[in-house]
């Protein structure tokens, strides 16, 4: 009859132990299979300040200890349920009779990031398996859009405008840029180039506007948006080289900064049409010399 009995309560366990590794928990050596660990991720990221957990879960655990180490460390992290190190933030979830023994770590620090090993420690031997640990600090990667500074530039030279957009959780998906308003494509006029770059990981958004040769009605406010609503703007001031050094004072220059801009001493405008007048000048002494 005992006989029986003990048959029976084998089937039963060899039935339950192919659908609930949880309940094997105690039963001896002999009967339980080698342990073996769930899938999960083996490269985790998290941001600073973030619940960091690392998931470890075993099947056929049996009465043997999981212990979470730190690779380099010689000391465990936690034996158990048990922490064993003196952090507070350093937390394991495990509830009774299940194959969970994730490794929690609260307000997560980038001094944290580095690999970590969830352990099976028995007599015979250790099983174990590794878990990379990243932290990214947010403070370097904040949304915010940028634009670059006002370009004051002559008639037919290239203007490069980059608008650089980051995501607060994930990259921006789209970015659309305008003048005065109106929408710009590539190609809305010959010479207009827009590409658009963007990073998954770094949630970053990156456009470049290239202008092959600027001409008078390119000037103008340009505007990014990002699909994120983020929104920021720039001007491209297009100079008239001739009009703005042989006329001046006798006719208004259509350069809206010279009306713009009350400090004439320092306006980038005069400066940079007398620039080209010494780069002129300079040419041709040059070719005097030669
Ligand atoms: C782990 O993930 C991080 C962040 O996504 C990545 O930079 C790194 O290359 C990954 N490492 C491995 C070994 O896959
Ligand atoms: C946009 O990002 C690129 C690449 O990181 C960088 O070279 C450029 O200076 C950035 N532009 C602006 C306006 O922030
Ligand atoms: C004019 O110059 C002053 C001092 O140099 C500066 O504070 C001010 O912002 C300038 N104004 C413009 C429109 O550039």
């Amino acid at each position: 009859m005992w006989m029986t009995n003990f048959l029976s309560t084998l089937v039963t366990i060899a039935t339950l132990r192919s659908i609930h590794a949880e309940y094997y928990v105690g039963l001896p050596d002999i009967i339980t299979p080698a342990p073996e660990f769930f899938p999960s991720p083996y490269n985790v990221t998290f941001r600073t300040g973030e619940l960091a957990t690392l998931s470890c879960s075993i099947n056929n655990l049996g009465t043997k200890t999981v212990v979470w180490r730190r690779m380099g460390n010689s000391f465990p992290l936690t034996s158990g349920t048990l922490t064993v190190v003196a952090d507070k933030r350093l937390q394991v979830a495990h509830v009774d009779f299940k194959p969970k023994w994730d490794l929690l770590i609260k307000d997560v620090k980038t001094k944290d990031a580095g690999d970590y090993e969830c352990q099976i420690a028995s007599k015979d031997r250790t099983v174990r398996r590794r878990i990379t640990l990243n932290v990214v600090d947010p403070m370097v990667e904040m949304p915010e859009i940028r634009i670059t500074e006002p370009q004051y530039v002559e008639r037919g030279e290239q203007v490069i405008l980059q608008c650089n957009a980051t995501g607060e959780y994930y990259a921006p998906e789209e970015m659309d840029w305008f003048r005065n308003g109106q929408k710009l494509v590539s190609h809305s006029r010959k010479g207009i180039k827009i590409t658009k770059q963007f990073s998954i990981p770094q949630r970053r958004f990156a456009s470049v506007l290239e202008i092959e040769r600027v001409s008078m009605e390119d000037d103008g406010t340009y505007v990014c948006r990002s699909s994120n609503t983020q929104i920021t703007s720039t001007k491209v001031i297009v100079l008239n080289a001739e009009t703005s050094h042989m006329k001046r004072g006798t006719e208004l220059d259509n350069s809206a900064s010279l009306q713009s801009d009350p400090n004439s001493s320092a306006n980038p405008a005069r400066l940079s049409a007398l620039c080209v007048l010494v780069i002129h000048i300079l040419a041709e002494f040059c070719v005097g010399i030669r």
